[in-house]
């Protein structure tokens, strides 16, 4: 089981991604609370690949003032910039770290089947297996609570008016999740994911995550977009998935895209939430 969902994450965690994934977290933490099952009946929450923890504290806002969340995260440098980020916010009080893989979590025995609500968001694109870790949260909440899956399906994503490169640019960075032996496309399988593991009544859901130049977001989503393709090129290039002047000309078409006044951004994030079944898993 250890290594059954060994993988490499992309993006890895020095400052400039963390203040990547901090901006990012802010915009978009609102409108995945709206989607989720949360209300002040939830007392426990487990979060699978927890990163900086902000999305994780945002749970535990949402929930019952004695609820509790605990996050689960492999990389020390995220769980220690995530214990520092929730310095001076209350809701910090009721987050607890641990560090662990999300395909062999480290639970005590006592706390398998025991959870209200276990989710994960931007991991499972991440890893090989998915569905081993999805089997880990099914075995991780108690008999009719939930299990919340976001994710990516890089082929949701839309600009406009298109920039020349950005065809070209787009192809080799989802084709560098798969030279790691990931899924670019998990997104679309959320379901499929859950399914397959014994849970029931099924639901899904897609969450807004773009907007237009006027918009206050565009700034945030328009150098997220330039932050992941740059933070991306070294694997790009050395996977000989683009050529370096292809590459850069890109990057300065898309620069010169987010400056236009009707430049637009369309993404959504796949959401996909099942209940495990009273009296047990499959
Ligand atoms: C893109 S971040 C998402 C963080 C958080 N879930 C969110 O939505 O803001 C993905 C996080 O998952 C962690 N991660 C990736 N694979 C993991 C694994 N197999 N086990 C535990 N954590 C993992 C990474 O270190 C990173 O912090």
């Amino acid at each position: 089981m250890k290594n059954a969902a060994a993988s490499q994450y992309i993006h890895g965690s020095d400052p400039v991604e963390q203040a990547r994934l901090s901006r990012l977290n802010d915009w978009l933490n609102r409108s995945c609370i709206a989607a989720m099952p949360l209300d002040a009946s939830t007392m426990r929450i487990l979060d699978v690949g927890s990163g900086l923890g902000q999305f994780t504290r945002a749970m535990a806002s949402a929930i019952s003032d004695e609820g509790t969340v605990l996050g689960i995260e492999r990389d020390i440098r995220q769980l220690e910039r995530a214990k520092e980020l929730g310095t001076g916010d209350p809701m910090a009080v009721k987050v607890s770290y641990r560090q662990g893989d999300a395909g062999n979590l480290p639970l005590e025995a006592h706390e398998w089947g025991s959870f209200d609500l276990v989710h994960t968001r931007f991991v499972l694109e991440h890893v090989k297996r998915p569905e081993v870790i999805v089997r880990q949260m099914a075995a991780a909440v108690r008999p009719g609570g939930k299990v919340v899956l976001m994710d990516d399906d890089h082929a949701n994503f839309r600009l406009s008016p298109e920039p020349p490169g950005f065809s070209i640019i787009w192809e080799a960075y989802m084709r560098s999740y798969e030279r790691l032996g990931n899924d670019p496309f998990v997104g679309r399988r959320l379901v499929t994911l859950l399914k397959n593991e014994g849970l029931d009544s099924i639901s899904t859901n897609l969450i807004f995550f773009g907007g237009s130049a006027e918009q206050e977001i565009f700034p945030v989503v328009a150098s997220n977009l330039l932050g992941i393709l740059i933070g991306s090129k070294d694997l790009m290039l050395a996977e000989g998935l683009i050529d370096e002047r292809t590459f850069d000309a890109s990057i300065a078409q898309i620069d010169e895209w987010s400056r236009l006044p009707d430049a637009v951004l369309w993404y959504g994030l796949n959401y996909a939430e099942g209940m495990r079944k009273n009296g047990g898993g499959k």
